[in-house]
């Protein structure tokens, strides 16, 4: 595990745009898994950027996103389809027929449906490198506390925490969804690179509970201490709760010595 120390969101959007780069220019055809939600906007806007003024080209990368809202419409603007071709897919060139999002609007058939996704990613090589957030409650994806930590994609009904938090984004009066589809905490540990981005002080708890606590069912992200390759980027705000700062910091240094392509 690689912790990586950023000073704020601007520096951490940056450095997580990177590393997306480098993978897509090492192997254009790069299967990325991305979440949508405010922390990944900044990154999304920088990889914009990289595509209009450095050439970045996404036109052989496909992309499977984490989760969706069960009720959703794809044009829906509080949807997660909405968010993404918003904030990222309107702006690049990625091949809409390569872009998938699981469907909010299917209303039966759930296992079949959640079965095809995972066909679809399995059927695509798997998941190269995978972008997540972090939930207060230590969510990753829509994967709430007691998830099962070997969980594929399902429907799940959201937390308490997820739904004060993320009613925000929604209008007053306006009903929000109680449930999405997601990808299972076991889809997600088997792509092959994972980075996490938290920036704010309201994630700090989580962070270092998913960093430096034991790996449990009630912190869906501390599964990702199993994995062999997971990088979490992290601002000064949403670090404060983490004991072990003075060594991440000295780990940076030698990473960036060593082997400085493993920063991005
Ligand atoms: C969204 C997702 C969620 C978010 C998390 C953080 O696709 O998978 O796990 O990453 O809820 O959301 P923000 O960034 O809005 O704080």
């Amino acid at each position: 595990m690689l912790v990586l120390l950023h000073r704020d969101y601007d520096d951490l959007s940056v450095a997580a745009a990177r590393i997306i780069a480098a993978a897509v220019r090492r192997k254009p055809s790069l299967i990325l898994g991305l979440a949508s939600g405010g922390t990944t906007s900044g990154m999304y806007r920088e990889l914009a950027r990289m595509h209009r003024q450095e050439a970045l080209d996404f036109s052989k990368t496909a992309t499977f996103n984490l989760d969706e809202y069960i009720g959703l419409a794809p044009e829906h603007p509080r949807s997660f389809h909405y968010f993404m071709d918003d904030n990222f897919f309107s702006h690049v060139n990625i091949p809409r027929s390569k872009i998938h999002i699981p469907d909010g609007t299917v209303r039966t058939g759930y296992e079949e449906y959640c079965q095809s996704y995972e066909d679809a990613i399995r059927g695509a090589g798997g998941i190269d490198l995978q972008i997540l957030g972090i939930g207060r409650d230590g969510h990753i994806g829509f994967n709430e506390p007691a998830s099962s930590l070997g969980s594929r994609t399902r429907p799940k009904t959201l937390s308490r925490t997820t739904l004060e938090d993320n009613c925000r984004n929604f209008a007053p009066g306006e009903e929000m969804p109680t449930c999405a589809i997601t990808m299972g905490i076991g889809t997600i540990l088997e792509a092959r690179r994972i980075i996490l981005l938290a920036s704010g002080s309201a994630k700090a708890k989580a962070v270092a509970l998913a960093i430096e606590g034991p790996i449990t069912a009630s912190v869906s992200a501390s599964a990702l201490q199993l994995h062999p390759d997971v990088t979490f980027l992290v601002d000064e705000d949403a670090a404060t709760e983490l004991a072990q700062t003075e060594y991440y910091h000295r780990v940076m240094e030698m990473t960036a010595k060593l082997t400085p392509e493993r920063l991005w």
